[in-house]
């Protein structure tokens, strides 16, 4: 088991220019890892608590410099000269901090430390971070996902006005990963000749997807089937995915969204009508946080009603967190789960909400964040424990594109060695 020598951690800015934590670390052999965690906008209320200083005369209070304090103190002190695998090690984190949601030491910094550990374990035994990553899983058969790229972005994430959060294109007709990514180009620069065309500013929200301010969701839908007939693909190669992020138009229980260009509050039902409107009429691959975090029964319903056809995600209902992912399998309230790392704080909670996920036969859906950065850790994860699915947002902001450059990387690595 590597020996810890030095954790590091400073303050750097995430892709919002929030600021954010960055940690090194040294092990005892002189390799070093290092890694930097992202921040959500629509974030969950049951997510393990991201410490942010409060302290108003500095980036509007979103510093994070007692979360770097805590690795360079108390975690550092604690660790350093000490011998850990990675279960080890996330255990001893989460005894040290010893909240429930991480919110004494921070979940941003203990999940730092936990990320930039492992990429050191994996330079130190000279393997591939997704190899490592599969054998803390117990998976060696590594396959490259389904990307979705969030083309049109929405919610808390722009402001188009729109009240869906993420409207993607899914290229499912196709082999390789690398001719996925090309499908999703070509769809984006139609996508992008059609708004310009019609006026529309090409403006672009947190996730890399246009902005444009669009009279209705219905809107979005029948433009991003003209990008893809466009582009030369047929409905059924290039499906379309949307996250709702609910909790975010929800209140007194009631939804406040426009349908069809009017402005509505629904109750659970009637969005699910809704719902089931939009799935007859397009060719829907997934629908994520379709209702609130604590909207169980809407959740249930729509699995009933439509998941024969479509993925439901739960993201906000189960924040990587495997008491309410069980609490999903009891209640049969979704059939697949967003995966963030951030959300529950520790790479080892990470793996076993996966293992989880897969265990009840539903898909797992790695997942970066709104405000990002430039490490690619959750494209490794992805290949190294063989999930169907990622989105890491449209192909047109760096800490976007990074995430599917390191896919395509992952891609040639596993084709070379084929051919050995
Ligand atoms: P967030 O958005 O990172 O702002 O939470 C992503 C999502 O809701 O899936
Ligand atoms: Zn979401």
């Amino acid at each position: 088991m590597p020996k810890i020598k030095l954790l590091k951690a400073t303050e750097i800015l995430d892709s919002r220019g929030n600021p954010t934590i960055e940690v090194l670390c040294e092990l005892e052999s002189g390799v070093s890892g290092l890694a930097s965690v992202p921040s959500g906008a629509s974030t969950g209320i049951h997510e393990a608590l991201e410490l942010r200083d409060k302290d108003k005369s500095r980036y509007n209070g979103l510093g994070v410099l007692n979360a770097v304090r805590n690795v360079n103190e108390e975690i550092n002190d604690f660790l350093k000269d000490k011998n850990f695998d990675q279960s080890s090690l996330d255990q001893t984190l989460i005894k040290l901090d010893g909240t429930e949601n991480k919110s004494r030491l921070g979940a941003n910094a203990i999940l730092g430390v936990s990320l930039a550990f492992a990429r050191a374990c994996a330079l130190d035994r000279k393997i591939e971070l997704f190899e490592y990553l599969g054998e803390l899983a117990g998976n060696n058969i590594f396959t490259l996902p389904l990307p979705t790229f969030n083309v049109i972005n929405g919610g808390k994430h722009s402001d188009s006005g729109l009240e869906i959060q993420e409207f993607m294109i899914v290229p499912v007709g196709f082999q390789t990963f690398h001719e996925k990514v090309e499908a999703g180009a070509k769809i984006i620069s139609c996508l992008e000749k059609i708004l310009k065309e019609r006026g529309y500013p090409i403006s672009i929200g947190d996730e890399g997807g246009f902005a444009p301010k669009l009279s209705s969701n219905e809107e979005v839908f029948d433009i991003l089937e003209e990008a893809i007939s466009d582009a030369s693909y047929s409905p059924e190669k290039v499906k379309i995915s949307i996250d709702a992020a609910a909790s975010t138009f929800y209140k007194d229980g009631l939804y406040n969204l426009r349908i069809d260009g009017k402005e509505k509050n629904l109750k659970n039902n009637e969005l699910l009508e809704w719902y089931e409107k939009l799935s007859r009429r397009y060719s829907i691959f997934s629908i994520e946080d379709g209702f609130a975090e604590d909207d169980w029964d809407g959740f249930g319903q729509m699995t009933r009603e439509i998941g024969g056809n479509i993925k439901i995600i739960g993201d906000d209902l189960t924040v990587t967190n495997i008491k309410r992912i069980k609490m999903a399998i009891e209640k049969k309230s979704i059939n697949g789960v967003l995966i963030k790392l951030n959300q529950i704080g520790t790479l080892s909670e990470t793996i076993q909400a996966i293992l989880l996920t897969k265990s009840a036969g539903w898909l797992p859906f790695i997942s970066h964040r709104s405000g990002e950065t430039m490490d690619t850790f959750i494209s490794d994860l992805v290949v190294g424990l063989s999930c169907q699915c990622i989105k890491a947002g449209s192909l047109k902001r760096g800490e976007r594109v990074c995430k599917y450059d390191r896919l395509l990387e992952i891609e040639n690595i596993l084709l070379t060695r084929k051919k050995i």
